[in-house]
């Protein structure tokens, strides 16, 4: 099959705004179990979604985290504070978040400003992280190169064999959360003949303002 023989028709299911909760993060949890339900593909990570981030110059980049939490109308990840990606929302805290459930035909589209979690909130997580992901996170100076992968295996063993005895390994000073707090979410549900529904939460003010967009 060729690129342009590709294409699936989406008839699952539709979106009104009868459907919707007035509160679009209640909204996205209610979505969020619908994706998670027992019967969907298990090598899916549904909390994984695209994060672009963008330069003081406009130049943009994307790559996947793991949604971690929506706590306080925020959406939480965590990084490597000196990473490509950590860097540019230093320069430039505007970010969008984009999550794509296809076993539901159904993405989700998230604009906003991105701050840091506290230290002790980047601390607390890191601790329920498995230890290989503890010591990588250590040992791994996130998006710089390196002359090889022997390197990387090296400085691993090296942390593994200094925290053999004792478990207290170390959070980086540069790695922790971000916290994404939206000015707007979209709501995507696939539909025949590509007339998709899209629904976008607008913030206005305190409260939240619907509009449907043309697919
Ligand atoms: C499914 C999946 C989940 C990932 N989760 C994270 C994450 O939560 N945090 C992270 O820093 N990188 C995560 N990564 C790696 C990033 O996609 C990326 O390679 C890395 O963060 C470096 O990005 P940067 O160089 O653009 O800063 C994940 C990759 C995949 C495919």
């Amino acid at each position: 099959m060729t690129f342009d023989q590709m294409r699936i028709s989406y008839t699952m299911a539709g979106l009104s705004e009868s459907d919707l909760d007035a509160d679009p993060f209640k909204q996205f949890v209610h979505w969020f179990h619908n994706a998670n339900a027992d019967d969907k593909p298990e090598w899916l990570e549904i909390n994984a979604m695209t994060l672009a981030t963008a330069d003081s110059a406009g130049r943009v980049t994307s790559r996947i985290v793991l949604l971690k939490g929506v706590e306080e109308g925020r959406f939480l990840f965590f990084t490597n504070y000196l990473s490509e990606k950590g860097l540019q929302m230093e320069a430039n805290p505007q970010v969008s978040l984009c999550f794509f459930w296809p076993h539901l035909q159904r993405q989700v589209r998230i604009v906003g400003r991105v701050t840091k979690t506290s230290r002790e909130a980047s601390v607390a997580y890191f601790a329920t992280r498995p230890r290989g992901s503890r010591l990588g996170a250590n040992v791994s100076s996130q998006s710089q190169a390196v002359p090889d992968r022997k390197v990387l295996e090296q400085a691993l063993s090296d942390w593994d064999q200094r925290y053999s005895d004792h478990d207290d390994i170390p959070c980086p000073e540069h790695w922790g959360g971000y916290a994404v707090r939206p000015d707007e979410i979209e709501f995507w549900q696939g539909r025949e003949s590509r007339l998709h529904d899209r629904l976008v939460y607008h913030r206005d003010g305190d409260a939240w303002r619907i509009v449907r967009l043309a697919p």
